[in-house]
C-alpha cells in the first residue's frame, strides 16, 4: 500500500502484537482488523504475515525446524527495526516453537504475545487452504499440528479462542489490552 508523504500520523510507542498459532486459527484474519483499525486512528502500522514473507524475505526456507527458526530470527529483525521506530507491527507466523518467540520477545519493543487458539479439529474443519486435507493424506510433510510440534504459550498476553468467540470480540480484547497500556493514540 502507498500513503501520502503528507499522511498525519498520531503519535504512540511502537510495540508488536505477535499471533501465534495453528494454520487456520486465524492470524491473518486478526491481523487485518487490527491493521484497518489502527489506520483508522491514523497509527503507524505494518504487517508482517507467514505467507506473504515466505514469497520474499524467506521465499528460500521451508519448514524443518531449522528454517522456520531462520524464518522467525528474519522477520524478528524486521519487527525489531520497526517497533523501534515506534510503529505498530502485526505479526502473524505459526511460530510453533516457544524458544524463538523467546527470542522474538527479547529483541523487539513492547512485545505481546497472542495466543490465536482453535482446536485442531476445528481448524482441520475449517481448512482455508485445502492443506489439512493434504497434510493428513500424507501429502504436506511437517505439517504442524498434524506431523509436526505447536508448542503452545505458557504465559501469553493475550489467549485468544477464535473457535469460541467472534472476530469482533478477539479484537476488542487485543484494542482493550493495548488501551489498558495507553499504547493507543487519544
Ligand atoms: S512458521 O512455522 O515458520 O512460523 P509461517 O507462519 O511462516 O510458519 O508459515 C505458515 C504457512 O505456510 C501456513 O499458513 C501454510 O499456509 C503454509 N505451509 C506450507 N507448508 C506448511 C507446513 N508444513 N507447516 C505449516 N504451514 C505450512
Amino acid at each position: 500500500m502507498t500513503h501520502s508523504l503528507l499522511t498525519t500520523y498520531i503519535p504512540h510507542p511502537g510495540f508488536v502484537i505477535w499471533m501465534t498459532g495453528l494454520s487456520g486459527a486465524g492470524k491473518t484474519t486478526l491481523a487485518l482488523a487490527l491493521e484497518a483499525d489502527f489506520r483508522r486512528r491514523a497509527m503507524r502500522v505494518e504487517r508482517l504475515d507467514g505467507d506473504t514473507v515466505r514469497q520474499s524475505l524467506t521465499r528460500d526456507l521451508g519448514f524443518s525446524k531449522e528454517d522456520r527458526d531462520k524464518n522467525i530470527e528474519r522477520v524478528t529483525f524486521v519487527a525489531q527495526v520497526l517497533s523501534r521506530n515506534n510503529v505498530a507491527v502485526l505479526a502473524s507466523f505459526i511460530s510453533p516453537y516457544r524458544q524463538m518467540r523467546e527470542f522474538a520477545r527479547q529483541q523487539t519493543t513492547n512485545f505481546v504475545e497472542v495466543f490465536v487458539d482453535a482446536s485442531l479439529e476445528v481448524c482441520a474443519a475449517r481448512d482455508t487452504k485445502g492443506l489439512y486435507a493434504k497434510a493428513m493424506a500424507g501429502q504436506i510433510p511437517n505439517f504442524t499440528g498434524v506431523n509436526d510440534p505447536y508448542e503452545p504459550p505458557l504465559n501469553p498476553e493475550l489467549h485468544l479462542r477464535t473457535d469460541q468467540e467472534s472476530e469482533e470480540e478477539s479484537v476488542a480484547r487485543i484494542m482493550a489490552w493495548l488501551g489498558g497500556r495507553g499504547w493507543l493514540p487519544r
